[in-house]
């Protein structure tokens, strides 16, 4: 949560900061602000709003100055207003920080600093790093910062400038926030990731736990300031340089109307792309950066899933997956629940931990969990250094490339198909009766890049039935076995896109209470592509339809059945049954998308939401 950027150089800071604002909204865009220092003075601009708020509120004024800090927020403590905007300074605006997580501590903080006399402006534990660091200041801004560091707990990242040391940053992260050091010619630049940086720089170095970066025009010294590193082996940051290879575009909108739209359509380079290289022509799988050892595949009693939202949705389609074929139980949890309720887990579990952003901390403090009772983590992520990728034992990365639009799409198609990988690749490890299903899985990934297509090329007739669907208020999915999680993840893209409430059922549990709210007219979509449940489901097409909803098949191109009973259907091909779940899920992305464009909302970046959620 939250967007930070900062700059030291020789070019003005000002536009720098607000295009790299622009590029982190989808991180938090409740408020934004930036802090420009020139000389021994320093410039802060605040509001509530958006980063186009923050630009209306600056136009007109001239603020120049090769140093500075900027910040969208997505609120924690206190309201999203002008005050609680960040930077925030201290009482003598001698210090500015921007700031991403939570400083644990902040009410006993806040007590002691009025005791001390410090008048506290906002509602945000921000500002109490601001006096803390004015407080411990003696000449040395480092000394002053990496003692205020000391004195504050959570998980955070944040950048602190100040108008005594202009031509100078301070950075420091600890636990899930990420923090990236851009790399430049006599300049440098800090953010919270790395493709707001990628029209600047493409040299980077991630800043890991514990660690505190003194930025300087033409230097990066990196300290810790906590005793103890937390994770990761550390070396001097000059050997720490990455070299990012994405093109400087690949985050721009690139003539879309929305990133949403661009990632959905992105969807058959993703699936390409994660697959490439890892799928034999022979159908065997290897994964060359995975060096998962065989003993511990073959030992594992359990496969465990762990995940949040839509990334908990691909471990779902997991559970489908793994279980019947590596006759193995396999558990999905919320990793949010999971972690306080003192789970039984040992050294025999392998934990597949799936997140887009591998910084989500409910995702990474129940990894953190089960590695401190000896499980092995596999990690299903999608950003190369981020920090489910750097403590998880193994990472499969999935190859989405970066999304932007906070409903995740793209990434999810990556995390299925990633799954498909992994299933084949641990069956080559432990004896089961499916060589021919997996074969044919194996065979149905390589065509599934141009199914997806074909669902793309029907877009039309989609948006047509969403403009109809647009018009009510509640909807109900419906679908078994690997249709039921993607009845899930269809139901929560419609939710935080177009804000029509939403609910998604296993077919048959709806007949045990929530059939009751089915009226005439009532929407259904009801998903029906898995052929093994195929007339267990039309039954329970039937039983909604005796009510007279209105349902909407989500039905295979060969289905005559379903499409002669319903009125409305949306047709995606036919695929093997362990594949669905991927032309399905896309046929529900853009209606989702496009009820949400026609209900007028914001589609990258929907209410109330932040796509990195690195807050618990
Ligand atoms: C929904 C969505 C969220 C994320 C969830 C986990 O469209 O994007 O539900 O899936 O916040 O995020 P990651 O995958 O980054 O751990």
């Amino acid at each position: 949560m939250c967007g930070i950027v900062g700059y030291v150089g020789k070019n003005d800071a000002l536009p720098i900061l607000m295009a790299g604002l622009t590029s982190l909204t989808y991180r938090g865009y409740d408020s934004a602000g930036v802090a420009v220092v020139n000389g021994t003075s320093m410039h802060v601009v605040k509001c509530a709003g958006k980063v186009g708020d923050l630009a209306a509120r600056l136009d007109g004024t001239t603020i120049t100055g090769t140093t500075g800090i900027g910040h969208t927020r997505w609120a924690t403590h206190g309201e999203p207003s002008d005050v609680n905007a960040h930077p925030h300074t201290d009482s003598a605006g001698d210090f500015a920080v921007v700031h991403n997580g939570i400083f644990e501590n902040s009410n006993e903080l806040r007590e002691r600093l009025r005791a001390q006399g410090c008048v506290i402006r906002s509602q945000t534990d921000t500002e109490l790093f601001a006096h803390l660091v004015a407080l411990n200041y003696d000449g040395s801004f480092e000394a002053a910062v990496k003692a205020a560091l000391s004195q504050v707990t959570g998980a955070f990242a944040l950048v602190v400038a100040s108008r005594l040391h202009p031509g100078m940053l301070i950075a420091a992260k600890l636990d899930t926030p990420p923090l990236v050091v851009g790399i430049g010619a006599d300049e440098l630049f800090v953010a919270s990731d790395i493709s707001s940086l990628l029209r600047f720089t493409k040299r980077v170095v991630i800043l890991e736990d514990g660690e505190m970066a003194v930025l300087t025009p033409k230097n990066v010294y990196v300290d810790l300031f906590r005793a103890e590193p937390v994770i990761g082996r550390r070396r001097p940051a000059s050997e720490r340089v990455l070299s990012v290879d994405w093109p400087a575009d690949i985050a721009e909108r690139g003539g879309y109307p929305h990133f949403m739209l661009k990632e959905i359509e992105e969807q058959p380079r993703a699936i390409r792309d994660t697959l490439r290289d890892r799928l034999l022509d022979d159908g065997r799988v290897l994964l060359e950066e995975f060096a998962l050892p065989p003993s511990v595949i073959r030992r594992a009693r359990r496969v465990l899933f762990l995940g949040c939202g839509t990334a908990f949705h691909a471990g779902l389609v997991g559970q489908y997956l793994f279980e019947p074929v590596l006759n193995v139980p396999v558990q999905v949890e919320v990793a949010s629940e999971f972690r306080y309720r003192q789970p039984v887990v040992g050294p025999d579990d392998l934990v597949v931990a799936i997140s887009q952003s591998g910084e989500t901390a409910d995702t990474v403090s129940a990894v953190r969990g089960v590695q401190e009772r000896g499980a092995t983590v596999v990690a299903i992520t999608n950003v190369v250094g981020s920090t489910l990728s750097r403590i998880a034992d193994h990472v499969l990365l999935t190859r989405a490339g970066p999304e932007i639009a906070v409903a995740s799409t793209k990434a999810f198609t990556a995390q299925v198909v990633a799954n498909h990988l992994l299933l084949m690749y641990l069956a080559q490890y432990r004896p089961h009766q499916h060589d021919k299903l997996l074969y044919q899985v194996g065979q149905g990934l390589r065509q599934l890049g141009d199914a997806v297509e074909r669902v793309l090329a029907r877009a039309d007739a989609i948006k047509a039935f969403a403009e109809r669907l647009a018009e009510h208020e509640d909807v109900y999915f419906i679908g078994r076995n690997l249709d039921e999680p993607i009845a899930r993840e269809g139901s929560l893209k419609l939710k935080e896109i177009s804000y029509i409430h939403s609910e998604a059922y296993a077919a048959g549990e709806l007949k045990h209470g929530t059939l009751a709210l089915l009226s005439p007219g009532t929407p259904v979509i009801a998903i029906a592509t898995q052929s093994e449940i195929y007339e267990k489901m039309v039954s329970n097409v039937q039983e909604v339809l005796a009510r007279k909803a209105w349902v909407t098949g989500l039905i295979a191109d060969d289905d005559t059945e379903l499409r002669g009973m319903l009125a409305d259907s949306l047709v995606v091909p036919r695929v093997n049954d362990l594949l669905a779940p991927v032309p399905n899920v896309v046929a529900l992305q853009l209606l989702a998308y496009h009820c949400g464009v026609a209900r007028g909302c914001d589609i990258d970046q929907p209410r109330n939401l932040a796509k990195s959620v690195t807050v618990e």
